[in-house]
């Protein structure tokens, strides 16, 4: 473990749990996915059902989850435990969206298993043209921080997201409603986090990261 792993681990030990937020990976359409890795007509059957699901998400996500807005997250190879909580999350006002919450009750169980599945299995790409100076100063200070949950490649883990080719906007703008907590997304980690950030060290992490594959 890295000297910041450890740290985090202690600030995250010091930090109050949701008492009545459900453990991430757990639940009805975790367990649907998680059935579904050893039975291939079942994978068949909520990809299916994702895949049409997406069709209405296509018109903010874009095609296969590459999104064209700034605004707008790419949810191509984000990591499906991590999708599956954040759809939870809207869903139980942790998370706040009117639209996203909305369009995320509407769905059942097996179209949130299968829209997860299917957006975790399309390819990621960067975003081109980042400041090649932002970008550098961006790189440092993810290799102090950021690397410790999000991982060397910034691709995140089972319930930890992948940021590597996301939109710098997005990624600004999540940090920010950490940063103020203004009730629109809640994490402990990310609000410890962001405390000790400026608005230049977000917008260069925010390059950064955007610049990855
Ligand atoms: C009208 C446009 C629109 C449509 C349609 C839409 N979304 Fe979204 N979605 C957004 C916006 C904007 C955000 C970012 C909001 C925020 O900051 O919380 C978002 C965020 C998300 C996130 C969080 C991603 C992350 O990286 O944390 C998920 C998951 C998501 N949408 C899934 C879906 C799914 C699944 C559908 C279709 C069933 C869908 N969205 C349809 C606009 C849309
Ligand atoms: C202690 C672990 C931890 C560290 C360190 C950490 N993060 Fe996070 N990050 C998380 C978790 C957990 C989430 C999911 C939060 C949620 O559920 O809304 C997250 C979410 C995010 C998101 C939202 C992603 C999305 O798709 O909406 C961004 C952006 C982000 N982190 C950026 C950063 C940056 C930049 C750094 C370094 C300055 C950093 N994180 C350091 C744990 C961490």
């Amino acid at each position: 473990m890295t000297v910041a792993g450890a740290v985090w681990l202690a600030v995250l030990g010091a930090a109050p749990a949701l008492a009545q937020a459900p453990a991430a990976g757990t639940g009805p359409v975790h367990e649907r996915v998680q059935a579904a890795r050893t039975d291939p007509q079942l994978e068949k059957k909520l990809l299916t059902a994702g895949r049409k699901a997406a069709a209405v998400c296509a018109n903010c996500h874009g095609d296969k989850g590459h999104s064209s807005s700034e605004l707008i997250p790419v949810l191509a190879g984000q990591n499906p435990d991590y999708l599956i909580e954040q759809a939870r999350k809207y869903v139980d006002g942790r998370r706040r969206n009117v639209f996203m919450e909305g369009v995320l009750k509407a769905l059942s169980v097996d179209e949130t298993a299968g829209m997860a599945m299917f957006y975790a299995a399309q390819s990621a790409d960067p975003q081109p043209n980042q400041a090649p100076a932002l970008v550098e100063k961006g790189r440092q200070y993810f290799a102090r921080i950021c690397i410790a949950c999000h991982g060397a490649d910034a691709r995140g883990t089972a319930h930890m997201p992948r940021l590597a080719g996301q939109h710098p906007g997005y990624v600004l703008a999540s940090l920010k409603h950490f940063n103020t907590q203004d009730g629109v997304r809640s994490s402990t980690e990310m609000e410890t986090v962001v405390r000790g950030m400026t608005e230049a060290d977000m917008k260069a992490v925010a390059a950064y990261v955007a610049s990855l594959p």
